[in-house]
């Protein structure tokens, strides 16, 4: 076996664990009602066979304050049975279920402020500023009865312990932080003040639920607030909480409520598994307890040497089991390369704060009840498919196609696949994105799928090939903005962000002015691009109609390239537009304010970009109806769209036919 630490059994608090690999605790919201709906019971389920050893769920409700219709009802016994259905299901396939124990105190990350807010004193969160109630002593003892009692329903209905999350800048935190506790009575102050709650907290729950129950802790490492919680007061805290005797294992993770979030959830900006060597330095405030290593681990062999070179017992993998349940499973048999990999895209996260369930670039299926090696099923009629466009829409079509059946051919007019995400591939922070497409060619190969790359389709072309069904996957073009003229476009004086990209591949050359990039986009790609620009031009600004940049993308997301685009000097004018490119030549540029039309001149301009929003590229479609050929559109080519919702379409066209 390739990874025989990982795979090797251990006992955590007294009960047996098969491996050594967490599925962290992952929000899903996929509890309606304070009910588990068979999506969340599938999630874990999968997590569960797919080689997790042990599986955190998402916080329960354990106190009655801290009831909501997306949490798990852990406060009565009204929410037994479901508790039960989670446990049964986890547990069958010899993994150790955990429930989480968390109140997120003054701290929100959604817009507006938390009404119910709980806290260690009433002082205003670093992002919402939030103010919480103070919480007084006889309401924290109160609360830990409440808790204390969670977790003995949890016991009952067969959960093997608990995990509580002291990190993350939630309620523990907050009072562990000499930033957001300044009480002075017996719950503040020193150490022993600040980790009282906590420590008063394990010891409630060890005589509620006795032992063998894993009694788990994330506890702050780094949190990145000013007058917070360094690496040295993390080392202290842990030493503090280390001696109650009642922790089972623990996990060190980064970031607060604050402009220090991203931290939390590394990978877009920055290595992969960046915290391993402070993990390693925090361990030592108690050898002897099991410390679970956390933060984008994404490679069974960077999980492996996690355990063997001293930094860990355990590897806590959060979003990398969002995209593969099976990663265990594929990692003990042999089969990395059938890993669809995380992308830290962070996809995952925007989706439980800003919409309606967890959903992952390179997953349609989470939380689909076959989810663990999934196989499509195989189509009554097979057919020969032409795929025209190799992005990642296209492949995920073609690929799913294949595999239930079908002849499939995909026409790239690139040398390589990958549409326009390989693109942005090549710039900062999208690196990991690779993973898509890589993924996606294996399994084209692996079912028969043939390419021709190289190869522009045109109307003649396309109405001539030799399919029955064609799926367009021609992606798009951004829009020309009102003050470009087309022939600046055309000849290539002024072109937009992607062809400027194109251009300057392999070109070292330096400009000595400074780029003004249009910024109608928002989102990752457009960023990263403006870092790798600075390769190349003396200066870059980022030019928006809107109030700010980045609005599109996760708030976690938008504070890592906030830190990178202010780190390194881009200039960023927001609620402007320029209304002509009159003076470019000169290296002139006027901008309007866009409410109240006041003017500002930029100077030394060396060339302008624009990221517009897309139109699609799908002039091939009437020809081919005309001919009457079945035709799909997918990605861009029927509508511009994420990643997300490209990998998804792809994946339901590919079922369709
Ligand atoms: C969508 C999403 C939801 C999360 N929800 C929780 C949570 O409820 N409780 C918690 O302690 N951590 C939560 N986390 C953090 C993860 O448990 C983990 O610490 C973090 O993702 C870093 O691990 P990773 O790099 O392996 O993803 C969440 C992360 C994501 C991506």
């Amino acid at each position: 076996m390739s990874y025989p630490t990982l795979f090797s059994p251990t006992t955590i608090g007294g009960v047996p664990v098969r491996n050594r690999i967490a599925h962290a605790s992952i929000v899903s919201r996929f509890v309606r009602e304070g009910r588990a709906t068979d999506r969340l019971v599938n999630y874990l389920a999968s997590r569960a066979r797919g080689g997790a050893g042990l599986v955190i769920t998402e916080p329960v409700a354990m106190t009655f304050a801290n009831r909501s219709p997306q949490r798990l009802r852990g406060w009565d016994d009204a929410g037994l049975d479901d508790l039960k259905r989670l446990a049964a299901a986890a547990e069958r396939w010899d993994s150790r279920l955990l429930g989480q124990v968390q109140d997120p105190g003054r701290g929100r990350h959604a817009t507006g402020r938390n009404d119910n807010a709980i806290g260690a004193s009433a002082l205003p969160d670093d992002l919402s500023w939030t103010v919480p109630h103070a919480l007084t002593p006889a309401r924290i003892r109160q609360l830990i009865d409440e808790w204390a009692a969670g977790c003995r329903r949890l016991k009952a209905a067969g959960f093997s312990g608990v995990e509580i999350s002291a990190g993350h800048g939630h309620l523990f935190h907050q009072f562990l932080s000499p930033w957001s506790n300044r009480r002075t009575d017996g719950y503040g102050g020193d150490l022993g003040g600040r980790t009282r709650f906590l420590r008063e907290l394990m010891a409630a729950i060890r005589a509620a639920c006795g032992r063998p129950f894993i009694v788990g802790l994330k506890l702050p490492g780094f949190d990145g607030v000013p007058g917070s919680i360094d690496l040295a007061e993390a080392g202290r805290i842990a030493r503090a909480i280390a001696a109650t005797g009642d922790v089972d294992y623990w996990t060190f993770v980064w970031g607060a409520h604050a402009r220090s979030l991203w931290l939390h959830m590394p990978g877009p900006a920055g290595p992969r598994a960046p915290y391993l060597a402070q993990i390693r330095e925090l361990r030592q405030a108690e050898p002897s307890i099991p410390t679970g290593a956390i933060g984008y681990i994404t490679d069974p062999n960077e999980a492996e040497r996690a355990l063997t070179d001293g930094t860990a017992d355990l590897v806590f993998l959060g979003r990398p089991l969002i995209t593969d349940p099976a990663w265990g499973e594929k990692a003990r048999t042999g089969r990395e390369g059938a890993i669809r990999y995380c992308v830290s895209c962070n996809t995952c996260w925007r989706t439980v704060i800003e919409g309606t369930r967890l959903e992952c670039d390179n997953n349609p299926r989470v939380g689909e009840p076959d989810e663990v090696d999934w196989q499509p099923p195989r189509a009554a009629v097979t057919k020969d498919l032409a795929v025209i466009g190799s992005g990642i829409a296209g492949l995920e079509a073609a690929w799913v196609a294949a595999a239930r059946g079908h002849r499939v051919t995909v026409y790239g007019a690139a040398d390589e696949p990958g549409g326009k995400t390989r693109l942005h591939a090549e710039v900062p922070g999208g690196e990991h994105l690779s993973s898509i497409y890589d993924y996606q060619q294996l399994a084209c190969r692996e079912h028969g799928v043939q390419f021709r790359m190289g190869v522009p389709v045109d109307a003649a072309m396309a109405v001539a090939l030799p399919a029955d069904v064609v799926i367009l996957a021609t992606g798009s073009s951004m829009s020309v903005p009102v003050f470009v003229p087309a022939e600046y476009v055309a000849e290539g004086f002024v072109p937009d962000l992607r062809s400027l990209l194109v251009s300057l591949r392999g070109r070292t050359t330096q400009e000595s002015g400074r780029l003004v990039l249009f910024d109608q986009d928002h989102t990752e790609m457009t960023y990263g691009a403006a870092l790798k620009l600075l390769d190349r031009f003396a200066k870059v600004t980022i030019v928006t109609p809107r109030e700010r940049i980045a609005s599109d993308m996760a708030l976690l997301n938008r504070q890592s390239i906030y830190q990178q685009l202010f780190d390194r000097r881009v200039e960023i004018l927001t609620n402007a537009e320029p209304r002509s490119l009159d003076g470019l030549e000169d290296g002139r540029l006027t901008l309007f304010n866009v409410y109240n039309g006041d003017s500002m001149e930029l100077d030394d301009v060396a060339a302008v970009t624009f990221a517009t929003p897309r139109v699609p590229d799908d002039q091939l479609r009437g020809v081919l109806e005309a001919a009457g050929r079945e035709v799909y559109l997918v990605g861009d080519c029927y509508a511009p769209r994420s990643v997300l919702a490209a990998t998804r379409q792809g994946y339901e066209v590919g079922m369709a036919i």
